[in-house]
This record gives structure tokens, sequence and C-alpha cells, in this order.
């Protein structure tokens, strides 16, 4: 067992989430090893409490640090390092001139490993600890990033990307060498042989990844279904109603379909464990769908603001009820701080109220993108919370990390400005470690 002592940050499962924090000034964290050999939290609370309990522990002790849970991502793409900061009037031509022509460097596997390599050691320095993320639709870059991923013993999920039409060939599913099975076919066995080779593996998932509906078939999209049925614990991602001019698009493809959302549905790909990027330009259907079918939306603020999106409709996710957390969504988005997600996320929120007067607190904020993000991904009580039982991942913070962060915080009267503080000064100085779970 380890033992640290620091300020303590964690959220309490049976309250709003806009009051959910706890905070201890003076903490005790105990990690120790659960049956399956992985570090889990023992206890968790005041020191002067806690410390009777544990008398011959080492504590490593951090005074004036703060342990936060680590930051869970609800939605990037590893092969878009490259690409953050490329502007464009909108979604597609974005698509079109700078990301096709990165991600079609994926067919390679080294240059897939060093992106994979890049890409994690940044997950890590920002204080992510669980990501869900797009890979190419070149089997190498699956291979690459569970290969890298698996060496750091992160909760990383990813998939092969799925598409056989309306882009460049270069970046479309390939048919098999032998000819035997065309790209739609060979697309949906190569999905289930990495799901088989990796999902469970560790601490990876395997989440079957349809680009968008524009870009698959609806062949393509009827054996994602299937495949999602048959592995009913495997993740789904994708991206819907971001953009007016996607929109259009996708609803001429797939006339029959309600709306742009309920054509994931009439594929059988709305469920437990999808999640879907950015869901700002929905209706009430919609938003009752994503409830009723328990899908979750990976709200994406930088890139929404970056591409001139729109924003996420917070009240109306909240009125109809279906869950949401937070995604830094690179390389459409511009960063991947959590905090400047967080601070991104409070501009938006304010800008794409529908109740006016109404805007996100800090405690909510950090919450979507910590336990609210794990509970989105069915992994609540997993990651995302220190609470006895979740897998050990936290960062320390150092909220004397600039002149002005030390300045600021040190103002605080009570949490909430605290957690606020960190939120709008916040980046990368803040983590000064980040910890993850190891099989002991
Ligand atoms: N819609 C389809 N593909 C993408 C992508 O790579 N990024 C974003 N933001 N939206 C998409
Ligand atoms: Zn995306």
């Amino acid at each position: 067992m380890k033992a640290y002592r620091a300020a303590i940050l964690r959220f309490a499962t049976d309250r709003d989430p806009g009051q959910a924090a706890i905070y201890e000034q003076d903490g005790l964290l105990v990690v120790g090893s659960n049956a399956q050999g992985t570090q889990v939290v023992q206890a968790v609370g005041p020191w002067h409490e806690l410390r009777a309990c544990f008398p011959d522990l080492a504590v490593t002790h951090w005074p004036g640090r703060i342990i936060a849970p680590g930051f869970v991502d609800l939605h990037s793409h590893y092969p878009q390092t490259n690409v953050i900061g490329s502007p464009a009037e909108g979604l597609l031509p974005w698509l079109e001139n700078y990301t096709f022509p990165e991600e079609k460097r994926f067919a390679s596997p080294d240059y897939s490993t060093e992106a994979a390599q890049f890409f994690i050691a940044e997950l890590l320095r920002q204080g992510v600890t669980t990501a869900l993320t797009f890979a190419t639709s070149h089997p190498a870059s699956v291979q690459a990033f569970f290969t890298e991923a698996q060496k750091h013993r992160m909760r990383l999920i990813t998939g092969l990307c799925l598409m056989d039409r309306h882009a460049p060939p270069d970046v479309l599913n390939q048919p098999a060498a032998n000819g035997r099975f065309d790209a739609t076919e060979q697309s949906l066995l190569d999905t289930e042989a990495l799901i088989r080779q990796w999902h469970g593996v560790d601490r990876l998932g395997y989440a079957i990844t349809p680009r968008f509906a524009p870009t698959s078939s609806e062949a393509q999209l009827r054996g994602a279904g299937e495949l999602a049925a048959r592995y009913p614990d495997v993740w789904i991602q994708s991206h819907v109603a971001e953009n007016k001019s996607e929109i259009a698009w996708a609803r001429a493809l797939f006339p029959a379909s309600r709306s742009y959302l309920a054509t994931y549905g009439d594929f059988g790909l709305l469920r437990e464990r999808a999640i879907y990027a950015h869901c700002i330009h929905f209706d009430d259907d919609d938003r009752a769908l994503m409830r009723d079918t328990g899908a979750a939306a990976a709200v994406s603020p930088t890139s929404n603001l970056f591409l001139g999106s729109g924003f996420f409709d917070y009240a109306g996710a909240d009125r109809i009820g279906f869950q949401y957390g937070l995604a830094s969504d690179v390389g459409g988005g511009t960063s991947f701080s959590p905090f400047h997600t967080m601070r991104a996320a409070y501009f938006a929120g304010r800008e794409g109220q529908t109740k006016p007067g109404v805007s996100l607190s800090p405690q909510h904020l950090w919450w979507q993108h910590t336990a609210g993000a794990a509970r989105a991904l069915g992994l609540a009580g997993v990651v995302g919370n220190l609470q006895p039982g979740c897998e050990a991942d936290f960062v320390v913070l150092n909220p004397q990390a600039t002149p002005l962060l030390a300045r600021k915080t040190a103002l605080a009267a009570n949490l909430d400005e605290l957690l606020f503080s960190m939120i709008v000064l916040g980046d990368d100085r803040l983590v000064a470690q980040t910890v993850i779970s190891q099989a002991l």
C-alpha cells in the first residue's frame, strides 16, 4: 500500500454535479491493490481521522499541493495532433484541406507509432489519464496506438475509423489485398479482429468508430450496428450535429431517418457506451433519443469555437436529461489541456444557454471532465474519481505554479473560488505530476 498526504478533491456520486465536490484541505489518500492486482483507492478522507487507521504506512507528503482525479477526455483524434490550429471556414473544408491529407500518413506503422508516442506523452503531461480517441481508417494506426498505450497501462480506448465513401481514396478503408473482400467487408472484418485482439487487454478498450454518417455506406453502418449488438461492452464513437452543412449532407444521404441523430439509431448505433461528439444542433426528440438509448455527448467547446460550429445547449440537455462530458477534440480542438477545455465550456455554456442568467458552476465543469465523463463512458466508480474502489489515476496540482495562480488561489474564500481560479488560469504548468494506477 501507498499513502499520500495533500489537499484532496473528489466527487460525491449521490449529489447534483454542481455541488458534488468534496475537498479535504489536509487529506490522506491510501492506495492498494484489488483482487485483479490493480492499484485502487483503499481509503480517502481527512488526515487527522484516517492517520490512526494506517499507523505503519509510510506517507508521501505534498504540502501545498492538491490531489485530484485524473481527467477523462471523451473525444479526440490521436492522428490530428499536427492539424491543431488549421484555420478553415468550417468543418467540411477543414476536413478536406487539412485533416484528410494528414490522416493518409497513418498508413505507415512508423508514422503512427511516433504520433501515438507524442499523443500519449502529451495526455499525461496535461493530466489526462483516460481517453476515448479516434485512430484512422488504417489498421496500422490502431495497432500502433494500442501498442503504445499498453506500455503506459493507461485506460485508453480507440478503434479503426470506418469510412468507405465520400473522401479521398487514401483515407478510405481498403479492400482485402487478395481481392476476396471489398473495402466495406474488410473494414468490418478488421474491426472484429481488433476487438478480439485488444478489447479488455490490460486497461485497453475498443470503440467501433464510424467517422460520421456521410462517409459510411448503409452496408457499413449496418455492419457496425451488428458488431455493436454482438459486443455490448465495446464502445461506439462518432460525430453528430456539429455543423449546418454536415447536417444537410447527412439528411440528403439518409432521408428515411427522422433526423441526423436518428440515422445512427436506425442502424443500431445508439446505446449505452455510445459517445457522440458535438450534439449541438438537436431538437427535443433528438435529446430524448439520447436519453432513452443511454448514449452520451462529448461536448467539445474549443473545437466548436475554433471551427465556428455553434454551442452545446446545456440547459436543453439537462431539461430532457441525457448524459454528457467534456472533450478536447484535438485537432479540431485547440488544446490538450483540460483547463483550457473547462474554461471554453464555461464561455460556450453562457453563449449557448436557453435559460438566460444560468452559467456552469466550477464544480459542474470539473465534474464534466472527470466523474461525469467516466459515467458517460459507463466507467463510474472505475475512473474519474477518488472514492474507495476507484482505480488510482490522479494528478498532483500545484496552485503556486505561476505568480498569478499563486496570487489568485491564495485569495480564494471557498472551494468554488479556488476551482474557478484554476479553471480560468490553469494549463500544463498547474499539473505537477500525473500518477497512473499500476498492476502490482
Ligand atoms: N466530423 C467528421 N470527422 C470529423 C473530425 O475529424 N473532426 C470533427 N470535429 N468533426 C468531424
Ligand atoms: Zn472529432
